[in-house]
């Protein structure tokens, strides 16, 4: 019985080789080549290498196997494989090749998009770094961490303003248009302190860049964390362009809303379906408007005790939120700690765990066990600050060491 089940598999193994086997090395091959003829240089930065023309042992030996001749299925399997740079140079190849690599969606990590003095910085998925320096006369240089040229091919370029920043957005913009493409997180930040004019600037050719992308078109990233000083409208117009329901986190620093802006804020679908929201400067948001996500970080000018109250028994509610769940609060009047403790509706219990927080600066800790639950809500008072953590019983522990943070895994 066993012999002929062996006998059985062996044919198959066979029969199969024998179809698929040959086109399946020849692939293999193909994509080892592309790979390394897209790590090679190019000499003219602007031109197309021979990126794609995946030839093997012997030119002209066997035609179907050159790449312009591949099924469309094969040459989108390779496309997939292929990194940030690598699809770039295809790209460029021929109109084929741009609707090939076009019509491929990406998953990335995360987009990284970054402000210096002299230069605009995209970091996919923590791999390729691109640089688009500012030049005197308007000229821009590009400089990738292997020395190659940008995404677009030269037909498509039409913009007549072309500094530093249009270039880069619209090499950013390509990789994200296809709308199966999808992202973990998008960061938008200045690595060292730049004029604001700068900034103006780029937030201006970002915003001008997406709103003349087809109408229905969103990004769908997961996360969106942006510390570059804009307008509080402006980053509304941003929020915008993302699709609500995919991003899960919202990260924002350096913002002031005003009441107009606040209420637009917190009406948008992506703030209604956050599981993550972030607010590192001072607003007016009412505690309230937290309440639906998992995880929230806020500064406020004053914390009634009532609203610190109502985000315990919040975050108290049975089959609630999920494990490691945080709630911070900082507020810049100090907090009326006996106030809030008499809200408590469980015998005060100061009972002190190890947490990121320094010792000394934490006033009161205590333990709000949850029924039926194998979770607890651990509650910690510090002079400006009240924060909470669902915490797993058994191991509370690790759990109220692991770093507090706003920005869970999510998934
Ligand atoms: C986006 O990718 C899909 C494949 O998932 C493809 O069918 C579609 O044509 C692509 N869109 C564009 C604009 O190329
Ligand atoms: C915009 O998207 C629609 C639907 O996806 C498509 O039919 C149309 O061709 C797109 N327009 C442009 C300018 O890309
Ligand atoms: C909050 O509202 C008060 C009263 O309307 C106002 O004086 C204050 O500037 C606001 N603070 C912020 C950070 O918007």
């Amino acid at each position: 019985m066993k012999v002929y089940a062996l006998l059985l598999l062996l044919l198959f193994f066979l029969f199969f080789t024998s179809i698929f086997g040959d086109l399946g090395l020849k692939l293999a091959k193909c994509q080892r080549k592309i790979v390394k003829i897209s790590n090679a240089k190019c000499g003219d930065s602007n031109q197309c290498s021979n990126v794609g023309m995946c030839q093997f042992n012997k030119p002209n030996e066997d035609s179907k196997f050159i790449w312009p001749n591949l099924p469309t299925k094969l040459k989108k399997h390779v496309v997939k494989r292929l990194d940030y740079v690598s699809r770039c140079r295809l790209r460029k190849c021929s109109t084929s090749d741009q609707e090939l690599v076009d019509s491929c969606p990406m998953h990335w990590n995360g987009i990284y998009v970054s402000l210096t003095q002299a230069s605009l910085h995209i970091r996919f998925s923590k791999v390729v770094t691109m640089e688009y320096f500012r030049k005197n006369n308007d000229r821009i240089e590009i400089k990738f961490i292997e020395g190659q040229s940008f995404c677009k091919k030269t037909r498509e370029v039409v913009d007549s303003k072309l500094n530093h920043y249009n270039v880069g957005i619209a090499d950013f913009l390509l990789m994200l248009k296809n709308q199966s493409t999808t992202c973990q997180e998008i960061n938008f930040q200045n690595l060292e302190s730049i004029d604001t004019e700068d900034q103006y600037r780029f937030i201006q050719s970002l915003l001008f860049h997406l709103s003349s992308m087809n109408s229905s078109w969103k990004i769908h990233s997961k996360k969106l964390y942006t510390s570059l000083v804009t307008t509080s409208s402006q980053l509304l117009d941003i929020l915008s362009f993302f699709c609500p329901n995919t991003l899960k986190c919202i990260t924002m620093k350096e913002y002031s809303f005003n009441a107009i802006e606040t209420k637009a804020l917190v009406n948008t679908g992506h703030w209604r379906n956050a599981e993550c929201l972030d607010l590192q400067h001072e607003n007016n948001i009412s505690i309230a408007e937290f309440l639906h996500s998992k995880t929230f970080w806020t500064v406020v000018p004053k914390l009634e005790p009532s609203d610190a109250w109502a985000v315990i028994e919040n975050y108290r509610e049975k089959d609630g939120r999920p494990r490691g769940s945080t709630f911070y609060i900082r507020s810049i009047s100090p907090l009326e700690i006996q106030n809030i403790l008499n809200e408590y509706d469980v015998p005060v219990d100061n009972m002190p765990v190890e947490s990121p927080w320094r010792k000394d600066s934490v006033l009161h800790t205590q333990k709000f066990p949850i029924a039926g639950s194998e979770l607890v809500l651990v509650v910690m008072l510090m002079k400006f600050e009240i924060t909470g953590k669902l915490c797993l019983l058994s191991n509370i522990e690790e759990d109220c060491y692991n770093y507090y943070t706003a920005d869970p895994d999510l998934d």
